[in-house]
C-alpha cells in the first residue's frame, strides 16, 4: 500500500518518510525548478515529510554560489507560498550549487558534481542514496545520462540511484524508444521515473480510490450502463512565452499523448490486484493496447486559436504570439473519439478534448450513464443534459459531482436534473491540495513508481497519437485559426459528438 488512508480523517494523512538521500537537480536555475520543484520541496519539508539528513544540489550553467542559489530559491518559493524565516533558514542550509555545462566535452563538471555529492554526504552523514531530477529541456537528456555514466555518478556500490525525467519523453514512438535504450545504458527500468504530473494530482489518485475502494459504482462501470466517457482539459492560458517549444510540439504531444491518455486509463483500467507499480501499470498498458487505431480524418478534430477575449481580457491569436510563425499550422486544440476494444468497454466511445485559450480553465472526467430502460414519468425533453452523469473535477475546485434527475417540489411530477457535489475543500478542510510535484518528488525518494509512466506505456501512447500527428503535419489545416480565444473550441468539435447524437457535458 502506498499511502496510509484514514477513513473520515480531516486534513492530510501522514505519509511514509523516505530514506535520507541527496537530490541533484539538473536545470536548477530554470523555470521548472523555480515554479514547481523548489516550492514543492519546501512544502514537504515544512510538513516534516522530507528525510533527515537530506541535501539538494542544484546543477546549472549560471555562475552561482551556494548563497546565490539559496537567495534565488527563496525568491522563487516566496512567489508561490508563504515562507517562515526560521524553517527557511534550516531548509536553505541543505541547498548547494554546482556550476556546470551539461554538454561540456570531457564531462569535467560532472566530476565536480560527483565531488559535491560526496562532500554533502560526508558533511551531513547522508547515506549514499541519490535521486537525479532532469528539469532541463529534453534535448539535454542523452548528454546528461552520458555525463552521469562517465563520471561514475550513475553507479551505486552502496545506496540507490534513481533518475526522474520530465515530459516530453521523446517526440514520437521512435525517439521515445531511442531515449529509452539510451537510458538503459546507465539505469534499469526500476530506476527510471518518467513524470506525468497529472498522475500526482489529488483528484486523479482519488479516481482510483473512488472506483476501487467503493462498491457502489464498480458493478455498473461497463458498457451495459455507461453510454460514453468524456475527458476535457480546457486551459485559459495560451502558450506563455513558450513559442519555440510549442511550435514544434502542438497539443497532441503536449497534452494528449501523456495527460489525457493517463486520465483515460484511470477510467478504463481493470481493477489491479494490488496498489503497486507492477499491478497498476500493467493494467494501464493493457488499456492502451485495447484502443482501436483511429482514423485521423474521421475521429479527430484540430483547432488553433485566433484573437479573442478571455474573461474580459483581449487575447492575441496564436499566430500573433511572439516567436510563432504567421502561417503556423500548429494545433492548440484537439478533440478525439476513441474506442477501447475489450469486454468492459466495447461500443462505449471515449471523447477527449483539450485546448489553450478556452473560455475557462476546467479539467473534468465525466462518465455519462445510459438512460433508464423504461421511464414512467413524463420527461421534458426540451431540457438539455438529462442523463445521469458522474464527474471527477480536477480543477478548479477539485471534487466529485453526481448529476441525477429529481422531482421539483410542487403538485405536479415535474422533473429536472440536479447535482450532488463533493468539494475536497469542504470534505477535508484543505483549501489547496498539495501540488502534484509534492507527491511525485516524495514518491521518487521512496522508490514508489506507481504514479510514474513505464517505458512500454509511453511507447504505446506514442503509437496511438503518431498517425494523427503525421496526418496533421502532412495536411495543413485550411481553416486555421478556427476558434476565437475565449471560446469552447472549433465548431467541428461539437459536430464530432453530434454525429453520434451526443454533446459535450459540463458539470
Ligand atoms: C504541461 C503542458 O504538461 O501541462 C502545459 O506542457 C500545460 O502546456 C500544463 O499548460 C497543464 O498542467 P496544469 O497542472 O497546469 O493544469
Amino acid at each position: 500500500m502506498k499511502q496510509v488512508i484514514q477513513a473520515g480523517c480531516k486534513g492530510y494523512a501522514p505519509g511514509r518518510t523516505p530514506q535520507p538521500c541527496t537530490l541533484v537537480i539538473f536545470g536548477a536555475s530554470g523555470d521548472l525548478t523555480r515554479r514547481e520543484l523548489m516550492p514543492a520541496l519546501y512544502q514537504i519539508f515544512s510538513r516534516d515529510l522530507l528525510p533527515d539528513p537530506f541535501a539538494v544540489i542544484g546543477f546549472a550553467r549560471r555562475p552561482w554560489t551556494d548563497e546565490t542559489f539559496r537567495e534565488e530559491m527563496k525568491r522563487a518559493v516566496s512567489a508561490r507560498t508563504s515562507v517562515n524565516a526560521e524553517s527557511w533558514q534550516t531548509f536553505s542550509g541543505r541547498l548547494f550549487f554546482t556550476q556546470g555545462d551539461f554538454a561540456e566535452p570531457g564531462f569535467e563538471s560532472y566530476r565536480q558534481l560527483r565531488d559535491a555529492v560526496s562532500k554533502a554526504q560526508n558533511n551531513a552523514n547522508i547515506p549514499k542514496n541519490v535521486l537525479f531530477h532532469l528539469a532541463t529541456p529534453p534535448e539535454h537528456y542523452p548528454t546528461i545520462v552520458t555525463g552521469l555514466k562517465v563520471s561514475g555518478l550513475a553507479d551505486s556500490e552502496a545506496g540507490w540511484r534513481r533518475i526522474v525525467i520530465e515530459k516530453p519523453f521523446g517526440t514520437n514512438r521512435e525517439s521515445a524508444c531511442a531515449l529509452h535504450q539510451y537510458l538503459l545504458q546507465a539505469f534499469k527500468e526500476e530506476q527510471i521515473y518518467r513524470i506525468d504530473h497529472f498522475l500526482g494530482k489529488e483528484t486523479v489518485q482519488n479516481m482510483l480510490v473512488f472506483r476501487f475502494a467503493n462498491p457502489s459504482f464498480e458493478p455498473i462501470w461497463n458498457r451495459n450502463y455507461i453510454d460514453n466517457v468524456q475527458i476535457s482539459v480546457a486551459e485559459e492560458i495560451g502558450i506563455e512565452g513558450r513559442a519555440a517549444f510549442y511550435e514544434s510540439t502542438g497539443v497532441l504531444r503536449d497534452m494528449v499523448q501523456n495527460h489525457l491518455l493517463q486520465l483515460l486509463c484511470m477510467v478504463a483500467m481493470e481493477p489491479p490486484l494490488h496498489f503497486d507499480a507492477l499491478s497498476l501499470r500493467n493494467e494501464t498498458v493493457d488499456v492502451l493496447r485495447a484502443i482501436r487505431p483511429f482514423d485521423p480524418a474521421v475521429d479527430a478534430v484540430r483547432g488553433q486559436y485566433g484573437p479573442g477575449d478571455v474573461r474580459g481580457n483581449g487575447a492575441a491569436g496564436y499566430r500573433n504570439e511572439k516567436g510563432v510563425s504567421s502561417s503556423s499550422n500548429t494545433p492548440t486544440f484537439a478533440a478525439l473519439r476513441m474506442r477501447v476494444d475489450n469486454w468492459r468497454w466495447a461500443g462505449v466511445p471515449f471523447y477527449l478534448r483539450t485546448g489553450k485559450r478556452m473560455s475557462r480553465k476546467r479539467a473534468e472526467v465525466t462518465i455519462e450513464f445510459k438512460p433508464t430502460p423504461h421511464l414512467m414519468f413524463p420527461l421534458d425533453t426540451s431540457r438539455p443534459q438529462q442523463s445521469n452523469a458522474l464527474t471527477f473535477r480536477l480543477q478548479p475546485e477539485e471534487g466529485i459531482i453526481q448529476r441525477f434527475i429529481a422531482k421539483q417540489p410542487g403538485p405536479e411530477i415535474c422533473m429536472q436534473p440536479v447535482s450532488m457535489t463533493l468539494l475536497y475543500a469542504d470534505a477535508f478542510g484543505i483549501e489547496k491540495p498539495p501540488s502534484a510535484y509534492e507527491w511525485l518528488l516524495l514518491d521518487g525518494m521512496r522508490g514508489e513508481q506507481t504514479l510514474f509512466a513505464r517505458g512500454d506505456w509511453v511507447e504505446a501512447a506514442w503509437a496511438l497519437v503518431d498517425p494523427v500527428i503525421s496526418h496533421w503535419e502532412a495536411t495543413p489545416a485550411p481553416d486555421f485559426p478556427n476558434y476565437p480565444a475565449g471560446s469552447d473550441g472549433p465548431e467541428a468539435a461539437s459536430a464530432l459528438l453530434k454525429k453520434d447524437a451526443r454533446e459535450w457535458l459540463n458539470a
